[in-house]
């Protein structure tokens, strides 16, 4: 009986010390462009953010989720494609020093509908200047052919203006991570933005294997997180017997799933292989969860309420906005104290004092 127990512990131990030196492996592979979970844990917090309607709150980062690890971003700009029911804001995060990009997922009535739509969306259109890249048209317009693009755009140059060349760091939630994904590209092929970083939650794919494979070279510096059962990673479907049509992610993911049973439950982040489709990741579960989409390290991506595109917004912030005549805007500032003059500022005050 001594004896069976023993070896039952022995077998324990032996997983235990298995496991432990895969992750070891996994932690200590020398990659340039390695998954940073501190990073994970306060870009989700900004994808989050997005999500929010009352535009003053938002412009003046004082909304309810413009807390904990993202305090202090001061927003550059602030953009509302109404006619589209899209959003994103470019603002300057001071302790990463980065420039932060974020665009807000879907805000339809039903996320469910429009999850349900996500299974026919065809891939419709040639990516420019990308032989055989094919993605799908619509996440594709969503940043190039709105008001969202020249907006980020000019933001991106104004605060090289007022910072210099700070990296960039792009994000997004769902659909919002469709347009990250995009943004990043866009920026690094069209501005010549060096150092664009990308991290999506919950992104649905975008275009086929070509696309992913130009992709990935020329944003290297991508993570793209998914969560247990989401069913957006999913779609739309990728299919294995039909290589030359299909979806294809492009790396690199990160799955974070639960393992054990009861009180005895380890959160994994899983890194996963360079192909943006590893069988042993998210694909090797079924994706049948919303909640799943909803919610990512614990954050809250989505609104409050969903409903209409309804914005919501003090006539003093207004001031700050720029309309166009199918009702889209935009609300700019010069960031009130630019790191370099606050610094000068208060190094006199010191030596007045
Ligand atoms: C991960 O990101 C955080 C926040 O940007 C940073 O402080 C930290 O140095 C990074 N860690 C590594 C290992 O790069
Ligand atoms: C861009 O949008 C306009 C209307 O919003 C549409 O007429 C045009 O065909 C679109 N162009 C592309 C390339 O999708």
């Amino acid at each position: 009986m001594a004896q069976k127990r023993w070896l039952i512990l022995l077998v324990f131990m032996w997983l235990f010390t298995f496991s432990c030196g895969r992750e070891l492996k996994v932690k200590h592979q020398h990659h340039p462009h390695v998954y940073n979970h501190t990073l994970a844990t306060i870009l989700v917090e900004y994808a989050s953010a997005v999500y929010m309607s009352d535009l003053t709150e938002l412009f003046t980062w004082t909304c309810s989720r413009c807390d904990g690890l993202t305090k202090g971003f001061e927003i550059i700009e602030l953009i509302v494609d109404v006619q589209h029911c899209l959003q994103a804001f470019v603002g300057v995060a001071k302790d990463l020093d980065a420039v932060v990009i974020a665009f807000r997922g879907t805000q339809e009535h039903s996320i469910q509908n429009w999850i349900e739509d996500l299974f026919w969306k065809q891939l419709d259109l040639n990516y420019p200047g990308m032989s055989d890249a094919m993605v799908h048209h619509g996440f594709y317009s969503a940043y190039h052919n709105t008001t969202i693009r020249p907006g980020i755009l000019n933001a991106v140059e104004r605060a090289k203006d007022i910072y210099g060349d700070l990296k960039i760091v792009v994000t997004g939630h769902s659909m919002g991570g469709a347009m990250a994904a995009f943004c990043g590209l866009d920026l690094t092929v069209n501005l010549g933005a060096q150092d664009v970083q990308v991290m999506t939650f919950g992104q649905p794919r975008i275009g086929n294997a070509a696309f992913a494979s130009y992709y990935i070279q020329l944003v290297p510096n991508t993570i793209r997180v998914t969560n247990e059962h989401d069913i957006v990673p999913h779609l739309p479907p990728y299919y294995s017997y039909f290589p030359q049509k299909t979806y294809h992610h492009f790396p690199r993911e990160v799955w974070l799933y639960n393992v054990g049973l009861g009180s005895l439950v380890y959160k994994v982040e899983k890194i996963c292989d360079s192909s943006g489709e590893d069988p042993t990741c998210s694909r090797s579960v079924t994706g049948n969860s919303v909640s799943d989409h909803l919610f990512y390290f614990g954050v809250k991506l989505g609104c409050d309420a969903w409903r209409s595109c309804g914005i919501v917004m003090d006539p003093r912030v207004a001031e700050y906005g720029k309309t166009d005549l199918q009702g889209n805007f935009v609300l700019s500032r010069i960031p009130a104290t630019p790191i370099l003059k606050l610094k000068t500022e208060s190094d006199a005050a010191d030596k007045r004092m």
